[in-house]
């Protein structure tokens, strides 16, 4: 990472989204989350770690355990089938959401429950000796540490492959230079983020069709959307990747449910990572026959997190009633309110990302620090205020904590600029204090 003068590169800032949003629409979505509703006072600036709950979605999730509590697909009773329904609709309400198919969509614990099974369901069975992994260090730990992890375990049955790092630019985008130059035909799979969890700019479906463009035929590409669903549109066509990895937390569902979408043309180099009741597959003279016809019957099994799936269906019609270009276009004005208001505090350094780049849209994450105070003091300060923002090592497992000891402010629907103009002045005020 090249270390950059923020006085510069801010004379340079082109930063446009649209100015003007339909603000009182906007206020009432605010209501229907009670979280926010009920605790006045509390600012929660901290989405990109995870999102508050639409009334619908906890009712959603109270109407399962009230009326619906039964295990799913096991039984004759008809309460077993309508709910193994509803599991098929929800999956069904997901492809809608990523211009995908059903079938081509597993059920995980969460967005690294979902990386950590293309690790283990594609890398385990078809990497080889001196195939190599492509990754970027400076992604969340959920993105990487699987590879890593993978690759000791190939170690132990005697395959070595190599962890190939590319780096992040310091605008806070990949540098694709340094992707191109380090392909090689031995490369098997490019690991990605779509929206980066500290830096916060985009890594869209153009940059990865040219990033695709140079790889060897068969190389796969796999992209963490944690940050993006929710906040802009993921559509399996126009990213051209092929597994897609989320959690359901991050877009106003339950904690515990994940999405792994993976391109059906690969669907049959999978094998399962874990095994046991429900699994698609058979037993014939001791020889395991899986049923490759959904991504389901490979990859689930056990029972799956029924009340967290009622409500990611819940909270994709949410998200589809607000419509997801009108979220974008708010949080997108969001961010560029704040940083115009923080841009101007003398003593700000920002991380690469907003503030750097030459970018259309913000999707609601600004990191910044000041010198003489750490970030993590900051944050301590905030909250004796009500303000909740995230500071710390961000889950970037190669950075020093002190290196990444940013405050990440990351913004989302029912977010305002009052909340904004409040949050500046409870950070002018404990910057005034250091001048005492
Ligand atoms: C980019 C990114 N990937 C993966 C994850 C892991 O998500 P989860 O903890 O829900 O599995 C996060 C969580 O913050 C993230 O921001």
């Amino acid at each position: 990472m090249v270390n950059v003068n923020n006085q510069l590169l801010k004379n340079e800032c082109v930063f446009t989204p649209p100015s003007s949003v339909h603000a009182s629409s906007f206020s009432s979505i605010r209501k229907q989350f009670p979280a926010i509703k009920e605790n006045t006072g509390t600012i929660f600036f901290d989405n990109a770690a995870t999102t508050q709950k639409p009334q619908q979605v906890i009712d959603a999730m109270n109407s399962f355990y009230m009326q619906y509590c039964v295990n799913a697909n096991r039984a004759a009773y008809s309460l077993s089938s309508k709910l193994h329904q509803q599991v098929e609709i929800t999956r069904a309400t997901i492809a809608r959401l990523i211009n995908g198919e059903a079938t081509d969509i597993a059920f995980t614990s969460g967005a690294t429950d979902s990386l950590n099974l293309v690790a283990l369901a594609w890398g385990l069975h078809n990497l080889n000796d001196r195939d190599e992994v492509m990754l970027c260090l400076e992604d969340h730990q959920s993105a990487i540490l699987p590879w890593i992890n993978l690759k000791l375990h190939l170690n132990l049955f005697g395959k070595h492959i190599e962890i190939v790092h590319f780096p992040i630019h310091y605008s806070g985008i990949y540098d694709r230079k340094s992707i191109c130059e380090k392909i090689t035909p031995r490369t098997r799979l490019v690991a990605m983020t779509h929206i980066h969890n500290l830096y916060g700019l985009e890594w869209d479906g153009k940059d990865l069709a040219e990033i695709r463009a140079q790889l060897p035929d068969d190389t796969l590409i796999s992209l963490d959307v944690s940050q993006s669903i929710g906040h802009t549109v993921v559509d399996t066509d126009q990213l051209a990747v092929d597994f897609i990895s989320f959690s359901g937390h991050k877009m106003f569902a339950a904690n515990g449910i994940g999405v792994l979408w993976v391109n059906p043309k690969i669907r049959e180099k999978l094998y399962p990572a874990r095994i046991g009741s429900k699994s698609s597959v058979t037993i014939v003279d001791g020889e395991m026959k899986i049923d490759r016809s959904t991504l389901a019957g490979i990859l689930e099994c056990g029972t799956l997190n029924l009340p967290a799936i009622y409500s990611l269906k819940s909270a994709v019609e949410f998200i589809e009633s607000i419509g997801m270009k009108n979220i974008e276009t708010h949080v997108s004005y969001l961010t560029r309110f704040l940083y115009e208001k923080l841009r101007v505090i003398p003593t700000i350094e920002f991380a690469p990302g907003v503030n750097n780049y030459n970018c259309a849209k913000g999707f609601g994450i600004i990191s910044f620090r000041f010198s003489g105070i750490s970030s993590s003091d900051m944050a301590q300060y905030l909250d004796q205020r009500g303000v909740q923002v995230r500071s710390g090592d961000h889950c970037l497992a190669t950075k020093h904590s002190e290196e990444a000891d940013y405050i990440r402010v990351s913004l989302h629907i029912y977010n305002t600029e009052e909340e904004i103009d409040l949050f500046v002045k409870f950070l002018e005020q404990v910057l005034s204090w250091q001048d005492l």
